[in-house]
């Protein structure tokens, strides 16, 4: 298992959003984490990328607990999330953009860019982030602003940014929202290409189309708690689902 909750809790004051969540994530899956808004999806991502602390319960990465640590450690040890809403320097080229998200795994500061080994790790990340850019298809808007990019293509530059760090587990919140059925399917295969590198994908998603189409797993949540878990197909049709998104109306 590359990701186990074990009655993982997060309260904010008398508000129990996550009561005791426990699942187990095979290596290589790419599982969808569903439910009704404030059900507590985007909260465990903050917890499992180590932006909330837990109340309550452990999270084990690799079989190792990492509840607890911060941001900078969970990253470096290979999680990254994106974020529900766009966040991409609008200023910043598309290439720096990228650059920017490896820099969040390189020990890099003032002193190492002065010397040789610091230009050489900067030589590098461009390399890289290149590399990346070609994968996800933004090869030829690399020197473009990234506030002149489409919607759907800042959603791909997210993504971008998100695999400069090199993650082996990737958390993805909303990463359909907004998008047209063209941007839809552009994203599902790039999403597929992230699984066919050995990344391991949670998907927070309310795109139901998206979710059938990528998912080998979904985990369903309501209140905080565990509703059901399944394939794309026996959740959708589970009635405690129907009446869970149903109920939310
Ligand atoms: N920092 C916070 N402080 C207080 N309450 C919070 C905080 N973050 C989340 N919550 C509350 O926790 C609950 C779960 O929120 P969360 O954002 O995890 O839901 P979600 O499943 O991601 O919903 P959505 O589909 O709308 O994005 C909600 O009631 C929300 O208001
Ligand atoms: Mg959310």
């Amino acid at each position: 298992m590359i990701l186990e909750l074990q009655s993982l809790r997060k309260s904010f004051g008398g508000l129990r959003a996550v009561q005791g969540i426990s699942f187990q994530l095979p290596r290589g899956e790419i599982r969808g984490l569903i439910g009704p808004n404030g059900a507590g999806k985007t909260t465990i991502f903050n917890l499992i990328s180590g932006f909330y602390k837990p109340t309550a319960g452990r999270i084990l990465f690799d079989g190792k607990d990492i509840s607890g640590l911060n941001i900078h450690d969970i990253a470096k040890l290979g999680i990254v999330r994106t974020f529900q809403a766009t966040t991409v320097f609008q200023d910043f080229t598309v290439l720096q953009n990228v650059v920017a998200g490896r820099h969040l795994h390189t020990h890099y500061n003032i002193l190492t860019a002065l010397t040789k080994s610091g230009r050489d790790n900067e030589f590098e990340n461009e390399r890289r982030a290149i590399e990346i850019l070609e994968i996800i298809g933004l090869g030829e808007k690399k020197d473009e602003l990234a506030a002149n990019l489409s919607h759907g293509h800042q959603k791909a530059l997210g993504l971008a940014i998100a695999l400069a760090a090199d993650p082996r587990l990737i958390l993805l919140d909303e990463p359909f929202a907004g998008m047209n059925p063209e941007e839809t399917n552009r994203m599902i295969d790039l999403i597929r290409k992230v699984r066919d590198h050995r990344i391991t994908v949670i998907l927070v998603e309310h795109d139901m189309h998206a979710v059938m189409a990528l998912c080998d797993k979904v985990t369903v949540l309501n209140f905080g708690k565990l509703l059901v878990e399944g394939t794309p197909a026996e959740v959708v049709k589970n009635e405690k689902v129907i009446e869970a998104y149903l109920g939310g109306v």
